[in-house]
């Protein structure tokens, strides 16, 4: 079990390079699988879930070679293989092997996947899809079983925009038999992403960044080289961390196109914001609170970015109040920050939080990924020393979480 110790109440000031993004490269591995080919995929995090994919696709009999953010897998000889338990249960985005293991060979099980503890975290909207498209599913609540050796067109118009659901729909499509349409899919960027490798396999999709996609099946499909977009809630944890500490970065290699909900927040608590294509520029003293923040599927506010602002709103002048729309267990990081002497009051989906002076080191422990960023920014910006425990889960989605940090003046170890 690993630990950061962080020393705060220093300005955070210098530049960061915002890394590939995990929750784009993710489906992008496993959508190697759909089609038997060689695959260059440039600007991969350097991040556990990413060795977790590469296990997985390592297991199901492919080729992976990995130097630094690049990483080349060929999946001519992938053979149809159980995805063993103890790999599905160490991330969510496990789930997407499912879509892309029906697409190529026409059956899959995978188990109830892992991953961050946000709450239910049910695959039903991804069985509703892939039974649409005629594959045979059961799952008794711990392991899913699909077949479908002839799946076939359809329109899946889904309850809500799940981004899972709608990138496994995306690559089981890719095996029907005409035309699938997906309603009210998801527009994250990550799916744009996603989109984009798939159509430079050649496959036939329309609809990008609309919540209605057609993908047409049966395309030929061939390997290809590609480069996974920036990170956008790396670069939200960032900003948040600037902002808390009331200091200054440069955030480079980032897509602020894909961030203005998180940028007009900041801005209307006072940062100092330069933005344009590949750079992001935050500076800020005392934040002024914002209210409501309200999370939301894209383009509205990420459910990924309310930890950290929340961390750093523990601090600004003012009133703030959280509305968690997307998870419904996403508050679990507010007990920590209160540790650390936060005024925070939090009940079902909704956090009121008023601003204090300072916050207090303390020990705490991290919960996911994102609330144990959150706890980081807030040791960060504390009088005196924090353990943050439990940081397994920041290696999961951070690229050298604690060297970045350091190279901007922080005060933080690993233990
Ligand atoms: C993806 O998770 C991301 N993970 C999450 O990021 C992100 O928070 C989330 O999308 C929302 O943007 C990856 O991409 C690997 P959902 P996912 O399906 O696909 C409900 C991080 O910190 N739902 O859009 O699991 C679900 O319970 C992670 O990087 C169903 O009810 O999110 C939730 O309440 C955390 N049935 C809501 O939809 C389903 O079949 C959103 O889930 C699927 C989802």
């Amino acid at each position: 079990m690993g630990a950061y110790q962080i020393i705060g109440g220093r300005p955070l000031e210098g530049a960061v390079q915002i890394h590939g993004a995990k929750n784009s490269v993710l489906p992008i591995l496993a959508a190697t699988l759909v089609c038997g080919g060689q695959y260059t995929i440039n600007n991969c995090p350097e991040i556990s879930d990413v060795d977790t994919a590469l296990d997985i696709l390592r297991r199901l009999g492919c080729k992976v070679q990995r130097s630094s953010s690049q990483i080349r897998v060929d999946t001519v000889a992938a053979e149809y293989r159980e995805i063993p338990e103890e790999l599905m249960r160490k991330m969510r985005a496990a789930i997407l092997f499912l879509g892309a293991l029906l697409a190529r060979f026409g059956e899959a099980r995978v188990s109830a996947p892992g991953g961050c503890a946000l709450g239910e975290r049910p695959i039903d909207l991804h069985v509703l899809g892939l039974r649409l498209m005629g594959a045979e599913c059961e799952y008794d609540g711990e392991t899913l079983r699909c077949a479908g050796k002839n799946l076939h067109g359809c329109t899946v118009a889904l309850p809500f925009p799940s981004v899972g659901a709608t990138e496994n729909l995306i690559l089981a499509a890719l095996a029907c038999e005409g035309e699938v349409t997906l309603c009210n899919a998801a527009k994250e960027p990550e799916i744009g992403d996603l989109i984009g490798f798939l159509r430079a396999c050649g496959a036939r999709i329309e609809g990008t960044g609309s919540s209605v996609l057609h993908i047409s099946g049966k395309a030929a499909l061939h390997g290809t080289d590609y480069t996974v977009m920036p990170d956008r809630m790396e670069a939200a944890t960032y900003l948040a961390a600037a902002a808390a500490t009331r200091g200054r970065l440069v955030l480079q290699s980032a897509e602020p196109a894909h961030l203005q909900a998180v940028l007009s927040v900041l801005e209307r608590g006072g940062c100092e914001i330069a933005q344009r294509p590949g750079e992001i520029i935050v500076r800020c003293d005392r934040l002024q609170a914002v209210s409501p923040i309200v999370t939301a599927p894209y383009d509205g506010f990420p459910t990924d970015a309310q930890a950290p602002l929340m961390a750093a709103m523990a601090t600004a002048e003012g009133v703030s109040i959280f509305e968690e729309t997307v998870f419904s267990d996403r508050l679990r990081h507010v007990p920590a920050l209160r540790a650390m002497g936060a005024n925070i009051l939090a009940t079902g989906r909704h956090a009121v939080v008023t601003g204090v002076k300072r916050l207090n080191g303390a020990t705490v422990e991290a919960t996911d990924l994102r609330g144990g960023a959150a706890m980081v920014i807030a040791a960060l910006s504390a009088e005196g020393e924090s353990l943050v425990t439990k940081t397994e889960h920041m290696e999961r989605g951070y690229t050298s979480f604690v060297q970045t940090l350091r190279s901007c003046g922080a005060q933080i170890a690993r233990q």
